[in-house]
């Protein structure tokens, strides 16, 4: 634990009074960070025992400030197993936020789509998740300062959040989705033959980053909201070549719906 502290320590020491919501911003999504005012910005390379993101479109800074007046914390940039990162480094700032007080994840992220009603540029606001095609997150010894060996995990993207949020996707985006997000641990996109067996399997979206999160999170007891921003259609829906510049420009043409909607669901739950 003694890491974690250190952690702590110095973030309490750069900023005065931490915020209760935290936001993870996803590939593409990091320009909501621009919305924020009065802000502290710490470099990842700054922050001890911090990890130091390597994609490109994940910028590698913890934003501290007000979005529409509610003050709240901002990941631009996050940690992906296929960087190399062992599954608990890719997690490391869940748990700091945890013991920073933090009580509310947003959790963001760009996904392909396999539900076939969905199309390009589609806000889904995720409902629950698939990772069984990957190690869990919490194995090991458990970590008892942040939760119990076993967790129940029915509940792992909070239902009640989930209500306060569909009125506010389809008020901004005149559509409400919500799905199953499945994990692969990337770096390659999926096969077509992998996607259809996420498909059989209930996977409405895909993605390579979130579920370790989220089930760090649920582990610790922070309350957990999941959007996905659908930056294509899986591989073999339609007859296109995947590439992560696609990725990055559809997310961008997102932008607006998804910044409208954190900043409605910031203030919804500071109202709370
Ligand atoms: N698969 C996995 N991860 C992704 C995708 C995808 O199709 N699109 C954006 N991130």
């Amino acid at each position: 634990m003694k890491e974690f502290f250190e952690t702590v320590d110095f973030i309490k020491s750069k900023v005065k009074d931490i915020p209760k919501i935290a936001i993870v911003l996803g590939s593409g999504l990091g320009s909501l960070a621009e919305e924020i005012e009065n802000k502290t910005i710490i470099s990842y390379k700054d922050i001890p025992n911090f990890p130091i993101s390597t994609v490109a479109g994940h910028k590698g800074e913890l934003i501290f400030g007000s979005l529409n007046n509610v003050p709240v914390i901002a990941m631009n940039g996050r940690f992906h197993y296929y960087e190399g990162y062992d599954l608990k480094m890719t997690t490391y700032p869940i748990r700091i936020f945890k013991l920073l007080g933090v009580e509310t994840l947003i959790l963001t992220n760009a996904a392909g789509g396999i539900n076939l009603n969905f199309e390009k540029g589609d806000l889904m606001i995720i409902e629950d998740q698939l990772s069984f095609f990957a190690e869990s997150v919490l194995r090991g010894p458990n970590l008892d300062e942040f939760g119990e060996r076993f967790i129940d995990m029915s509940n792992v993207y909070d239902k009640a959040y989930i209500e306060l949020l569909k009125p506010i996707m389809e008020k901004i985006t005149g559509k409400c989705l919500t799905g199953v997000y499945a994990y692969m641990k990337g770096p390659t996109y999926e096969t077509p033959a992998e996607i259809r067996a996420l498909r059989t399997l209930g996977a409405d979206a895909v993605g390579m980053s979130t579920v370790p999160e989220a089930v760090v999170a649920r582990h610790s007891g922070l309350k957990t909201i999941g959007i996905t921003c659908i930056t294509n259609m899986a591989a073999g829906v339609k007859n296109e070549v995947l590439t992560h510049e696609d990725v990055k420009e559809t997310a961008k043409k997102c932008e607006n719906n998804f910044k409208q909607v954190i900043k409605e669901l910031v203030t919804t739950i500071n109202q709370l």
